[in-house]
């Protein structure tokens, strides 16, 4: 069900890796509501060719960029102000690697190599991409931009690795830069914090099967899907939330006002 709640306005959309990525099904809801669209993920997920079919699907071209480097983002938010023919009015950042887990490496020996880098692709990549727009005046006033994060910012889940210390940085830039861009542009800048999916960053997470069942039964209203993500994402974007920014918003059915839940409880007790 559409009800117009983007028409008119332009997005850039980040991360959307296959039809299970969270941006994808972003895409999809935000070209229903309206929106224009323009869809951007690193080369190497290119390669693959699946964000060639939702280009088709949402009607938008398709410019690649990897997120940790200032010279791809700054082609890409160019290149966004040519084709828009002005600025965008939102933009989604649904990004996220964390190269320890990959390589197996757990949390007490991390490599900080590696750790830099995933703290570059997963946090500081918000503020190059906002510092970039911010230089080439690329968002509009009261433009939106949400980035996605998880709860593991705020309490241990074992296994989450540093990809945790990567989702705090990320709600503390979207924060304070949230304060600069509202005095400057009136621009709002929120993180959602989501429930588990099962998508390829989910997925990779050591365990998930298990992580995904426990918050399905801890949240009184059951996990929020990556369709409900895509929901809450457009709301964001619309006009009707002008004055939320600088929030980390839970969409996680009740899972992080939780402390145990009856389901959990009887499980314990068998
Ligand atoms: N799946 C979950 O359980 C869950 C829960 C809460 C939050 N999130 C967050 O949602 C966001 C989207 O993840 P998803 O679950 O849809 O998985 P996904 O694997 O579909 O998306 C992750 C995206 O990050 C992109 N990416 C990685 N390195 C990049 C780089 N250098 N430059 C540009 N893009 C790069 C990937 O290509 C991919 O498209 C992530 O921030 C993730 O942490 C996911």
């Amino acid at each position: 069900m559409s009800y117009n709640l983007l028409k008119g306005k332009k997005g850039i959309i980040f991360g959307a890796l296959d039809e299970k990525s969270i941006a994808w099904k972003t895409a999809l809801r935000c070209h229903e509501e309206g929106a224009e669209l323009l869809l951007t993920n690193a080369p190497v997920a290119m390669r693959m060719g699946e964000i060639n079919k939702l280009a088709e699907l949402v009607n938008a071209p398709v410019i690649p960029c990897d997120v940790t480097s200032n010279e791809d983002v700054k082609n890409l938010i160019i290149k966004a102000k040519e084709h828009f023919g002005g600025g965008v009015d939102f933009i989604l950042h649904s990004i996220g690697m964390s190269v320890n887990m990959r390589k197996g490496k757990s949390y007490t020996e991390i490599d900080y190599g590696f750790n830099a880098k995933t703290l570059d692709i997963s946090a500081t990549s918000l503020h190059r991409v906002l510092a970039v727009a911010m230089k080439e005046n690329a968002i509009n006033e009261w433009g939106s931009v949400v980035a996605l994060t998880y709860i593991a910012a705020q309490r241990v889940f074992p296994n989450y690795n540093e990809m945790a210390d990567a989702k705090s940085l990320l709600e503390s830039v979207a924060r304070s830069f949230g304060y600069y861009y509202a005095v400057d542009k009136k621009v709002r800048i929120n993180t959602i914090s989501q429930s588990p999916v099962r998508t390829t960053a989910g997925s990779g997470v050591k365990g998930f099967e298990g992580f995904i069942n426990y918050a399905e039964k801890m949240s009184p209203l059951g996990n929020a899907s990556a369709e409900d993500c895509a929901n809450y994402c457009i709301t964001l974007f619309s006009d009707l939330t002008k004055m939320v920014t600088m929030q980390n918003l839970f969409h996680d059915g009740g899972f992080s006002s939780t402390g145990v839940s009856e389901q959990v409880i009887e499980m314990m007790e068998k």
